[in-house]
């Protein structure tokens, strides 16, 4: 017989990848496309969802023939996605309604300003888990309905459709070009600020809060279960699994268990724990979230510490300041200093989000002084993703009540050892990387693999888990104590900018 093999989709914010696992967890095959990055304005950002749907159509045939694979071969389809980044199309056409509004999109500043002060925003946080910020879906959607003329009363009538990727993708992959099936999962659902944690549906209070037509919101769905079959692209496979990218990490890192937590380290980064099947409230700034359902079990839930900005810092240094012409060259060029010179970097550039959630912030050079070069600055570059985690975990603990004492970590950025030596440093635990460090891929894939029977169960996964790297803390407390308390004067100076 055949091979059988299960392919992951991976819908990010820079690009979209397919990835072809076999029953062992390895990568058979990958192919990926960039799409393009809109920004009309400052703080906005924008996605053209048919480019992202193209894409997909060219990179899912290419990776089947890169290895030799039939699409007949293909036993399930698992899809992570970017989340929070909002897309309404024509129920009737297929067509976008303008552009995708990106996760890290600040346009809704004086919306969520103006919501912040009406009457039920007290119940936001305790219904959706989720504090009010221009991260989320709600006011995306709101200000989509408000703005684009007549776009209201079509979301009533129920022509117009709204969705966050995995929600696109899954209702083009299995309808012809009259549209399939409308459905997102828990986890995806869970970032909209517009369903009820407890109960896992859309909330009544929080749709009339936000002012949004039920009519317009897809089904919610677990995240390992056949939503459909796929008509288009992939005929006949069975769409199996959806998760937001994070939770698809945190599923692929196998953190199956309560207390287990991993941080991806990309254009953000973000960190969750397992905190298992009753949420754990957060105090400390920390945003509670569905980790997993799969099936009709109960929901896993999870602790998390979203940074907008890791990654595309180092892209900034490289595109807006041309100081490097490759991201890996930053290691090299912090290298080339002993240590940061004095100078740090905050990249609120799409406002603070956690600890802090200020939307109003904005991104800050200190400790400028006439010694610093650009060495310097690339080292404050890589600095600001640990003191940024550090917050995070400060947070994950005192709300946890339990101690990190490890961080399993994944993405792009782990490549970088001076980082990843410094993040150890600073959160004074060690950091480790497994064997195959595209989890949001394999986590996808182990969703869909799970629905269709193609894996037994979760501990036959748990058995593909390998040590790669190990980075062990090394540094001197008092010097770890005295630089986080510049950061954290650092992070202070970029509160309420846009005021
Ligand atoms: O919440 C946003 C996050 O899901 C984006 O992840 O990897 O596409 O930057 P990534």
């Amino acid at each position: 017989m055949a091979q059988r093999y299960v392919m992951a989709v991976d819908q990010g914010t820079t690009s979209t990848r397919c990835i072809l696992f076999d029953q062992r967890g390895r990568l058979v095959s990958v192919a990926q496309r960039e799409h393009q990055q809109f920004f009309p304005k400052p703080g906005w950002v924008e996605h053209d969802a048919m480019e992202i749907w193209r894409n997909l159509e060219r990179i899912v045939p290419q990776a089947l023939r890169q290895a030799g694979i039939d699409v007949g071969q293909v036993v399930a389809l698992g899809i992570a996605n970017q989340r929070e980044t909002s897309v309404l199309w024509d129920r009737h056409t297929g067509i976008p309604i303008g552009r995708a509004v990106v996760w890290q999109d600040t346009r809704t500043d004086t919306l969520v300003d103006a919501l912040a002060g009406a009457v039920g925003a007290d119940q936001v946080r305790e219904r959706s888990g989720l504090p009010l910020a221009t991260y989320f879906s709600a006011p995306r959607i709101r200000w989509l309905l408000d703005s684009l003329p007549g776009t209201r009363d079509r979301a009533e009538r129920g022509d117009i459709l709204f969705g966050t990727m995995e929600s696109w993708l899954i209702w083009n992959l299995t309808g012809g070009t009259d549209g399939g099936v409308h459905v997102t999962d828990v986890t995806n659902a869970s970032r909209t600020l517009l369903m009820n944690l407890g109960s896992l549906g859309w909330d009544d209070e929080l749709l009339s809060f936000f002012g949004i037509p039920r009519r317009m919101l897809p089904e919610i769905r677990s995240s390992t279960e056949i939503y459909g079959t796929a008509r288009r692209i992939v005929p006949n496979v069975p769409i199996a699994a959806a998760l937001g990218d994070q939770h698809a990490a945190l599923f692929g890192q196998t953190c199956f268990a309560p207390g287990e937590a991993k941080c991806t380290y990309g254009t953000g980064s973000f960190l969750l724990m397992n905190t298992g099947t009753t949420p754990a409230r957060s105090t400390h700034g920390l945003l509670t979230t569905v980790g997993f359902q799969i099936g009709d079990a109960p929901a896993v839930y999870a602790l998390e510490g979203s940074i907008a900005i890791t990654g595309a810092l180092v892209q900034w240094l490289r595109d807006g300041l041309e100081m490097i012409a490759t991201a890996p060259e930053i290691e090299t060029l912090a290298r080339s200093v002993e240590d940061n010179g004095g100078c740090y970097i905050v990249p609120a550039f799409s406002g603070l989000f956690a600890p802090h959630w200020h939307s109003d912030a904005r991104g800050i050079i200190a400790g400028l002084t006439s010694y610093i070069t650009k060495g310097h600055l690339a080292r404050a570059v890589l600095e600001a993703t640990a003191w940024q985690t550090r917050e995070v975990v400060d947070a994950m603990n005192a709300d946890s009540g339990l101690e990190l004492r490890t961080l399993k970590v994944d993405g792009g950025m782990t490549a970088n050892n001076l980082l990843m030596q410094f993040i150890a440093d600073v959160l004074n635990v060690p950091v480790v990387r497994p064997m195959f460090a595209e989890t949001v891929s394999l986590g996808a894939a182990y969703a869909a693999g799970l629905a269709v029977g193609y894996w037994p169960d979760m501990e036959r996964l748990r058995r593909n888990w390998h040590r790669a790297a190990q980075w062990l803390p090394d540094m001197d407390p008092a010097k770890r104590a005295r630089e986080y308390a510049h950061w954290r004067r650092a992070v202070e100076l970029t509160f309420g900018w846009t005021r």
